[in-house]
């Protein structure tokens, strides 16, 4: 199997799969508890199906969208995710670039292991940072601050992670950051060579947002779970966020938002835009899709800040359903990184070519060129039909 037989997200997934050693393959596939929520956020839009108009003359189709503050050409972008150098030795460069290429926003995270100044330097367009509150204040204070000097665009404060999520694949596989061979896993990297000559020859591993503050995560192999854990500070709350928000003084965006009165408190603190994520179903585990939550969400705050949908997206059906409730646009992280994990940069670039087809080619076959024609009209939810 190569790249050129991937045509949809579970071909990068088989892909990504070969590629990888095992304990990085479930590190990205899995997610909390029984994976309920992690499928659940694909399965949602399953739920409803799409009313098409014809004969609408839909020759030219215009997909871009405006969202908290920036033009993306697709009303779809990569989320921000953490460790990207594990997957593909190219790591945030590839995706910087690949995103750049369609003109759309990708995210950086505090967790990364580029730095913000060189994916500034090789990604004029719009990027995000995405911000875990630590307990070290120096340390939050320093990450704002370098994204702000590298001209980031939006800042996305992650709300979903005040304790680790229980991700028993990781536990299995004795998943770390950097990685560790264990008994259990020291077969798997043998069984990667390519992987593994990458991974052991490239530059060093590191997580340089972090080096110089805390050795967790570079020189200390911890497990994500346990980094959130131990290392966030789980006293955060709405005053924290607000002050985050102020200090920024830009646009700002809470990433991992699933009730109303949360929502209508962003919007309170001065936030731009929110994600409604459950990070992937990878911290509370029965929680609801974000595309189950979206139409609630979207009726209280969707005219005062930008809603985005993030999760479970797997092809252009699932982003035209997200907008037709009234999303600014959606986001995704496995999205691409089985993408990059099977082929680097080019590999995002086909997953990113491939979501834009069908989202142009779903916009055509709907009767409409422009995603502001989509409404809660384009959509019926059979649980709900009459
Ligand atoms: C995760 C974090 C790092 O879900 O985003 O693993």
């Amino acid at each position: 199997m190569r790249l050129r037989d991937c045509h949809n997200f579970q071909d990068f997934r088989r892909l990504a799969k070969r590629r990888l050693p095992a304990p990085i393959f479930h590190y990205i596939d899995g997610a909390a508890d029984d994976e309920l929520t992690y499928r659940r956020n694909t399965e949602a839009y399953g739920d409803c199906d799409l009313v098409p108009n014809v004969l609408a003359g839909v020759e030219t189709v215009d997909m871009s969208v405006e969202v908290m503050g920036q033009t993306l050409a697709m009303p779809l972008y990569c989320a921000p995710t953490a460790l990207q150098r594990l997957f593909h030795h190219e790591g945030e460069r590839a995706v910087a670039k690949a995103a750049t290429k369609f003109s759309t926003m990708f995210g950086v995270s505090s967790l990364a292991t580029v730095t913000v100044e060189e994916i500034a330097e090789i990604a004029p367009g719009p990027k995000m940072f995405q911000f875990y509150f630590h307990k070290d204040r120096g340390l939050n204070d320093a990450l704002l601050e370098r994204a702000r000097a590298a001209n980031f665009n939006v800042m996305a404060l992650t709300v979903d992670t005040i304790t680790g999520g229980n991700r028993e694949r990781d536990l299995r596989t004795g998943f770390t950051s950097p990685p560790r061979l264990t008994p259990a896993s020291v077969l798997s990297f043998a069984l990667h060579p390519m992987w593994a000559w990458n991974f052991y020859t490239k530059e060093k591993f590191d997580m340089p947002h972090l080096s110089g503050h805390v050795s967790e995560g570079t020189n200390l192999a911890v497990s994500v779970g346990n980094y959130f854990s131990t290392m966030l500070d789980q006293s955060m709350n709405w005053k924290d966020a607000e002050a985050l928000c102020a200090k920024w003084n830009g646009q700002f965006a809470l990433k991992g938002v699933m009730s109303v009165e949360d929502a209508k408190r962003a919007v309170d603190i001065g936030c731009t835009g929110i994600m409604v994520s459950n990070h992937g179903g990878r911290q509370l585990d029965g929680s609801r899709a974000p595309f189950d939550q979206l139409a609630e969400i979207v009726d209280a705050v969707g005219d005062k800040i930008d809603v985005i949908c993030e999760g479970g997206i797997q092809r252009g059906t699932h982003v035209l359903k997200a907008l037709s409730l009234g999303a600014k646009a959606c986001s995704g992280g496995r999205l691409y990184l089985y993408a990059l994990a099977a082929a680097g940069q080019a590999g995002v670039e086909r997953a990113l070519d491939h979501l834009r087809v069908e989202i142009e080619r779903d916009m055509k076959l709907m009767g409409i060129t422009r995603l502001d024609q989509l409404s809660r009209d384009s959509l019926r939810f059979r649980s709900r039909a009459a």
